[in-house]
């Protein structure tokens, strides 16, 4: 038997991914003065990933995949254009903008924590601390997550408190743990910058605004993408591309391990929120984490599942860090999570011997991407 064969059947091949995803996601309005982001969202996808789907087996993407009586759309190559919201499309002037505004420390109050200060290039665009220290060494209560494929999430935070990367973006400006900085005083020192005022009124035709700063950084964003894995170019067709060990892996994932019934879709997430029982450590005592958002009593403790694409360049992992290796990781899962009166009822001791965890490892290092060619911007003056 190969690892193909044990992976069980059941796909359907459906619409591919980038047409299923392209519904209503709602934006929600977030400051008044943002009317603009009042889009009320269809999200279009410019391209499609069809071109993946006809060289695709039909074991794999854009299809479903039953698993423990559930229906979960299947792990596959990643859409070749990221959904990219109506009125914020991407160009290039925009996004160039968005890169300098990511890595210019600037937009703090001490002018030296950028965004790129916690979401690292060349580390995972993570933070390899187990929380992340902004402005005045302040200690924020969790893990900082990567940007990697966020484009492709319909929720942003650990706890899904933002839906759009535009919506996200102003957030750690004026989080008090990040750049504590407010967004009038922002908008005033960009205004003094005489590179940011020629770009913005070449970009959008205005003075340096929050909303222009938004959808700067969120098209920049949309550029961080983790593809062309060896995973990916396997699921493709060059059946070399993973060893063996991972392609067994890959099955255990599919099957044994039942990762896949929160890990999937192309990125690796379902988006959703789950309780796994991870050990509470660092500077919060508690973190209720997705109840915060939906005061739901079933919503403690739960946390938004992580992409797992380029997981190897992201450690630590979990919402707060908790666990430094993946081999922590597979252990804690293996035991079917933690002791937590809200744990998930998908978690169960799973049973997992060392040579399968070393096989489940491997496949998560072949979600590593290809590397993103990177140069430090030069930044305005
Ligand atoms: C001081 C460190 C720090 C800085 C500075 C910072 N972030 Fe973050 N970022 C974090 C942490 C920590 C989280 C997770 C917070 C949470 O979930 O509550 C996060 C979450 C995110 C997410 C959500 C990812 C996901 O998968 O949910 C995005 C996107 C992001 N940050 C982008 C940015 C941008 C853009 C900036 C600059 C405007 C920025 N960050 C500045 C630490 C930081
Ligand atoms: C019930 C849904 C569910 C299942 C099943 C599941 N995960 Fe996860 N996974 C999550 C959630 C949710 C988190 C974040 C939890 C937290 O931080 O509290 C997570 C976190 C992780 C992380 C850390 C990622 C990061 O960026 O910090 C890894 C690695 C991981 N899971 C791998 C796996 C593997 C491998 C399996 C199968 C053995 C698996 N997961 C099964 C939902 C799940």
């Amino acid at each position: 038997m190969t690892p193909i064969d044990a992976i069980s059947k059941g796909h359907d091949c459906v619409e591919d991914d980038a047409n299923r995803r392209g519904n209503v996601m709602n934006l929600r309005k977030i400051l008044p003065v943002l009317l603009f982001f009042l889009f009320g969202g269809i999200f279009v996808s410019v391209g499609s990933g069809v071109a993946h789907q006809e060289s695709s087996s039909s074991m794999f993407g854009n299809g479903t995949f039953e698993i423990a009586g559930m229906r979960v759309p299947d792990i596959g190559p990643l859409p070749t254009a990221v959904p990219t919201p109506p009125m914020n499309l991407n160009y290039k002037s925009k996004t160039k903008l968005g890169e300098q505004l990511f890595f210019d420390g600037r937009l703090s109050r001490n002018g030296a924590i950028s965004c790129a200060f916690c979401h690292t290039p060349g580390l995972g665009f993570a933070d390899p601390k187990q929380v992340s220290i902004g402005v005045g060494g302040k200690q924020g209560g969790r893990q900082a997550p990567t940007v990697y494929n966020t484009g492709f999430n319909p929720v942003q935070f650990w706890d899904g408190r933002a839906g759009s990367l535009e919506e996200q973006a102003i957030g750690p400006i004026i989080n008090p743990v990040e750049m504590a900085e407010t967004h009038e005083n922002v908008v005033n020192k960009l205004n003094q910058i005489k590179g940011y005022v020629e770009q913005f009124q070449a970009v959008f035709g205005t003075t340096v605004n929050m909303q222009g700063i938004a959808e700067a950084i969120a098209a920049y964003e949309r550029t961080i993408i983790s593809t062309n894995s060896a995973f990916d170019k396997y699921v493709l067709g060059d059946k070399a591309a993973m060893s063996e060990e991972a392609q067994w892996g890959m099955a255990l994932f599919k099957g044994k391990a039942r990762c896949i019934l929160c890990h999937n879709g192309s990125n690796f997430t379902d988006n959703k929120f789950h309780n796994l029982g991870v050990p509470q450590v660092g500077p919060m005592k508690e973190d209720l984490g997705r109840y915060y958002v939906t005061r739901r009593p079933e919503d403690t403790g739960a946390f938004k599942t992580p992409t797992l694409r380029s997981i190897i360049e992201t450690a630590p992992y979990m919402h707060d860090g908790a666990f430094k290796t993946l081999e922590e990781v597979v252990d804690f899962i293996d035991a079917g999570g933690g002791a937590n009166q809200n744990l998930s009822p998908l978690m169960k001791p799973l049973g997992l011997s060392v040579a399968e965890k070393t096989e489940l490892i491997a496949f998560l290092h072949a979600l590593t991407g290809e590397e993103i060619p990177f140069k430090f911007p030069e930044l305005p003056e």
